[in-house]
C-alpha cells in the first residue's frame, strides 16, 4: 500500500488485483480488501463494531476530531457534540455564503474572457479547488478566503493539503515511520503552510467569539453558519466546547471537505466535456428549466435537485470517479467474522475501496465501466435503493460523510450555474499554446493525450493540469 501511495497508483493497481484474484485480495500482512455487497452493510453498519484502524491516526490534529477517532463510542459523542454544523436546517442558511464565492468565481472567468477577447484558457482544477476553499472559509472559518477573487492560491494552501495528504497516506501505511515522514513534509512544504493556516483559524475563531459577545450586548442576530454551531458545541459533560476543539472542527472541514468537492465537481465537467451527447443533454435541461422560469440565478439547491438529468450526472460522477478512492479500513472485532463467505480473526483488517467496487458487475452490473447516467433514472424503486446502498463514495453507515449534504448542495449550486453561463471544453493537449505540463492520465490509470488531466490515485483521486478553454453563453 505504501508503494501505491508513493506511485499514486492505489485506484487502478488494486482493481487489477481484484481483476486477478476476485472478491478478496490480501494488501498487506494484516490487511484485506473486498469487494463484496454484502460486507457493505457488515463492516460499516450503524451501532457495528468495527473500529477504524491506526490508519486514521494520522489524520488527528491536537485534540480528536470527527474522522480520527478510532473507537466506535467516542466517536459517536463527538458525531452528537457536532452534528448541528451539519444539519439540513442549517443547510437553507449556508446557501448565501456559497452564492457569495460562485459571484466571485463568475466574476474571475468573465475577467479573464474578456482580457482574452471572448475566449479563455483557464486551470479548471486549481479554479474549482479555491472555489471549494473560500466556501470552506465561508462557512467554517467565517469569512471566505479570498482565493476566488484573486484567482490563485494566495495563502499557499494547496502544496499545504497535498502534503498533508501524502503524509496522511504514508504514515496510514507505514506508522512506524510516522515521525520522519512528518519531518520531511515539514521540510518540503515548509512550515508557511501549516503555521498560516493555524493563525488563520485562531483568528477566525477569535473574531467570531468577539462578535458573538457583542451581539449578546447588542441584540443583534449573529450570522449562522458552520463556525457559529461548532461554537455552541458541547461536551457531554455539558462542558462548552474549548478553542481548540472548535479550531480542529473547523480544520478538519478544510481537510475534508475542499478537496472532495473540487475533485467532484472536476470530475462532473470531465464527463461532461467527454461525452458531446450527455453534455448535450444536461444543457437542454438546464436551459429549458431556465427559459420555464423553473431554475434562476443564483441556483438554488431546492431547484438543483429538480434537474434529474443533471441529478444522475452528478450520481455517475460520485460513481465513476470517487474522491477518496482509498480502501476505508476497519478492524474485525473481538468475536471475529464471517465475510464475503471467509473467516476473519479478530484484529485483522479489512476494507472496502469505493472505487474499485463501484466499477464490479455485482455492484452496477456488465457495462458499470460506462458512463451512462441514464441508469439511475431507467432503474425501478427497488433497483434504484440497491444503486443507492451500492455508492459508497461518502462512506457508509456510523462513520459516513456528515459533510455530504453540504458538498451535494454546493455542487447542484455551482455547476448548473456556470455550464448555464459558460461553454467549456477540454483544451488540447497537442496545440501549440497548450499550458500542460503532465501526461494524460485518467482515473483508472489509462494514459492518453485524450485525457483532460492527470490523476493522482491515493487517498484522494486528485486531478492535475486540468486546462479548459472556456468561452461566454449568449444568456439573459
Ligand atoms: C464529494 C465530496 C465528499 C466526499 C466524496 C467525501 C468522502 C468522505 C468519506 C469517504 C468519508 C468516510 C471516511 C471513512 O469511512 O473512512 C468522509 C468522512 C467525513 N467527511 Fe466527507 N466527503 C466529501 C465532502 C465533505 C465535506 C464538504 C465535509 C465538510 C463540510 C466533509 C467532512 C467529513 C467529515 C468530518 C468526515 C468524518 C465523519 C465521521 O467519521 O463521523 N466531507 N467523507
Amino acid at each position: 500500500m505504501s508503494t501505491r501511495a508513493l506511485k499514486h497508483d492505489m485506484g487502478w493497481r488494486l482493481k487489477e488485483l481484484h481483476e486477478r484474484h476476485g472478491k478478496i485480495v490480501r494488501v498487506s500482512r494484516n490487511a484485506v480488501s473486498l469487494v463484496d455487497p454484502s460486507v457493505i452493510g457488515e463492516i460499516y453498519r450503524y451501532g457495528g463494531h468495527y473500529a477504524k484502524t491506526s490508519f486514521y491516526t494520522y489524520f488527528k490534529a491536537q485534540t480528536p476530531s470527527l474522522m480520527s477517532t478510532l473507537d466506535n463510542h467516542a466517536h459517536a459523542l463527538i458525531r452528537r457534540a457536532e452534528s448541528p454544523a451539519y444539519t439540513m436546517t442549517l443547510l437553507v442558511d449556508l446557501e448565501e455564503h456559497v452564492d457569495s464565492c460562485l459571484d466571485d468565481l463568475v466574476d474571475y472567468f468573465d475577467r479573464t474572457i474578456a482580457e482574452g477577447k471572448g475566449k479563455a484558457t483557464v486551470d479548471m482544477g486549481t479554479m474549482m479547488q479555491l472555489l471549494a476553499m473560500d466556501v470552506v472559509g465561508e462557512l467554517a472559518f467565517g469569512q471566505t478566503f479570498g482565493l476566488c477573487k484573486a484567482g490563485k492560491d494566495t495563502h499557499g494552501f494547496l502544496p499545504m493539503l497535498e502534503a498533508f495528504i501524502d503524509q496522511c497516506a504514508l504514515c496510514g501505511t507505514q506508522p512506524w515511520a510516522g515521525p520522519a515522514l512528518i519531518r520531511y513534509v515539514n521540510w518540503k512544504v515548509g512550515a508557511q503552510g501549516p503555521q498560516a493556516l493555524a493563525e488563520k483559524t485562531s483568528k477566525a475563531v477569535q473574531t467570531r467569539l468577539e462578535q458573538l459577545q457583542r451581539a449578546k450586548e447588542t441584540g443583534d442576530e449573529p450570522r449562522r453558519d458552520m463556525l457559529s454551531k461548532l461554537i455552541a458545541a458541547k461536551n457531554p459533560n455539558g462542558t462548552p466546547y474549548s478553542k481548540s476543539q472548535i479550531e480542529v472542527a473547523a480544520t478538519s472541514i478544510l481537510g475534508a471537505g475542499s478537496d472532495t468537492t473540487a475533485i467532484t465537481m472536476r470530475a462532473l465537467l470531465g464527463y461532461l466535456m467527454k461525452h458531446k451527447d450527455i453534455y448535450d443533454q444536461v444543457m437542454h435541461e438546464i436551459d429549458e428549466a431556465f427559459a420555464t422560469g423553473a431554475l434562476s440565478l443564483p441556483v438554488t439547491y431546492a431547484d438543483g435537485t429538480k434537474l434529474p438529468f443533471f441529478q444522475a450526472c452528478l450520481k455517475e460522477t460520485l460513481r465513476l470517479h470517487p474522491a477518496v478512492p482509498w480502501t476505508l479500513p476497519r478492524v474485525v472485532p473481538k468475536e471475529g467474522a464471517v465475510l464475503a463467505g471467509h473467516y476473519f480473526a479478530a484484529g485483522t483488517e479489512v476494507s472496502m475501496s469505493p472505487f474499485v467496487f463501484h466499477r464490479r458487475a455485482e455492484a452496477y452490473g456488465a457495462d458499470a465501466e460506462t458512463f451512462r447516467p441514464a441508469r439511475w433514472l431507467e432503474a425501478s424503486e427497488e433497483e434504484r435503493k440497491v444503486l443507492e446502498r451500492h455508492l459508497i463514495t461518502f462512506g457508509s453507515g456510523s462513520r459516513v460523510c456528515i459533510g455530504k449534504n453540504i458538498s451535494l448542495m454546493e455542487i447542484t449550486k455551482v455547476v448548473p450555474t456556470l455550464l448555464h453561463k459558460y461553454r467549456f471544453a477540454p483544451t488540447p493537449r497537442g496545440r501549440p499554446d497548450s499550458p500542460h505540463k503532465l501526461p494524460g492520465r485518467a482515473v483508472d490509470g489509462t494514459w492518453s493525450d485524450d485525457e483532460p488531466w492527470h490523476v493522482k490515485s491515493q487517498w484522494f483521486a486528485a486531478q492535475h493540469d486540468f486546462w479548459v478553454d472556456v468561452e461566454e453563453r449568449e444568456v439573459e
